[in-house]
């Protein structure tokens, strides 16, 4: 077979679909007629073996490509890392599980070539454009939340601003990659929010299939990425998603902390024992929380969560004294209680965050 370089990369991000790769690839060769085109399948280690797939298909096809990442989960990310391996015109972004259809490929493309925009999203909510049969009413109502949001962080109307299906200009793409986050599942809403007003967008409708083999991946994990995504754009970029998650759960502990107190009193503890209780019960309980969904990326198992816990109870015994410090030393200066009291959590949770990213879950 010829080789000439392509004029649109297709970045599929997987995570168990060796199923449906041979099928997409078919699908392409289909449907894209003359468009010289080639395919990134960005594999995060997949247990049921994507990867392998994908590179046996490669070995069979020049136009197919695997990217095999170690270590790491994220949809966003891999679409990111697919984007960036691509050095033609036109970088297109769909799922590897059929749910997007393939045959408005060839009409995305032609509207980034006839420059009638710079991106193109395909869409389930424009035209002829629908969901699939089995969203459930609840996720449909999900979306239409998120949707609205989504709106007021992009600064434009724009009909599927979650969709996982779009093209567009790598050039495009290459300017706003280095501001995009890579954890998450909505990389469209990153590149519009970055974007902002300066691009030009089309929307062309699609049906959204349903899945046929294996199994969604959107989970509350998905979710919270979202919100996360949606306050650090909100905020300029000032706030992280780790950072407000790192918040999130601080806030958590804190309630747990005074219920755990409240009940001690009641059980008959003195203050002292009930509020070292209290304090143990929400330092671990924070760890496990943080563990589970801040850090989640880099979660710690067996001893090396053990010997965790232990660095995050200390960083957070220095971050308790941090917090003492600070608001005593306002408080003498004659600033009110509460404006004492605030600035020594900011202080002592920012302290915590900082360390812990340090110490406890090192990059
Ligand atoms: N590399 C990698 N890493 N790929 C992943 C990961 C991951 O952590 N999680 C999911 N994927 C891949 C899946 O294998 C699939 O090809 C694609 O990303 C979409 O994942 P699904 O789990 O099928 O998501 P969905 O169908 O619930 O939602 C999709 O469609 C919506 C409508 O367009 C996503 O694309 C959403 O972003 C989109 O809103
Ligand atoms: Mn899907």
């Amino acid at each position: 077979m010829q080789s000439i370089s392509p004029t649109v990369t297709v970045v599929a991000p997987t995570f168990n679909e060796s199923q449906n790769l041979p099928r997409l690839v078919a699908l392409l060769d289909k449907t894209m007629g003359d468009i010289a085109w080639e395919i990134v399948f960005v594999d995060d280690d997949s247990p049921d073996g994507t990867w392998k797939v994908a590179k046996q298909l490669s070995q069979d096809d020049p136009r197919v490509r695997c990217l095999r990442r170690v270590g790491r989960r994220g949809l966003a990310g891999a679409c990111i890392e697919g984007a960036l391996s691509s050095a033609a015109p036109y970088v297109a972004v769909m799922d590897a599980d059929l749910q997007h259809d393939e045959t408005i490929l060839p009409a995305m493309i032609a509207k980034l070539q006839n420059d009638e925009a710079d991106i193109v999203i395909g869409s389930r909510f424009v035209g002829d454009g629908s969901a699939e049969e089995g969203f459930s009413a609840r996720r449909a109502f999900a979306s239409k939340v998120a949707t609205h949001l989504s709106s007021i962080v992009i600064g434009r109307q724009v009909s599927d601003p979650m969709s996982g299906f779009f093209a567009l200009k790598r050039e495009v793409f290459e300017t706003v990659a280095p501001s995009l986050i890579s954890s998450g599942f909505k990389i469209l809403l990153d590149i519009l929010a970055s974007t902002r007003g300066q691009v030009r967008v089309a929307e062309v409708p699609y049906h959204f299939r349903s899945r046929q083999e294996g199994l969604s991946k959107f989970d509350s994990r998905a979710m919270m990425d979202f919100l996360g995504l949606l306050v650090h754009r909100l905020t300029g970029g000032a706030i992280s998603v780790r950072f407000l998650f790192f918040m999130i759960v601080g806030a958590i502990g804190l309630a747990l902390h005074l219920v755990v107190l409240r009940i001690g009193m009641l059980a008959g503890l003195g203050f002292e024992v009930a509020q070292s209780l209290a304090t143990v019960i929400a330092m671990t309980s924070n760890f496990l929380i943080n563990n589970l969904l801040t850090y989640s990326d880099m979660k710690l198992r067996g001893l090396s969560a053990l010997g965790g816990l232990l660095k995050f109870y200390v960083v957070c015994g220095v971050g308790a004294l941090a917090n003492i410090g600070v608001a005593s030393w306002l408080f003498v200066s004659n600033e009110s209680w509460w404006i004492a009291g605030i600035a020594g959590v900011i202080v002592g949770a920012t302290f915590n965050y900082t360390m812990s990213s340090i110490f406890v879950w090192r990059q």
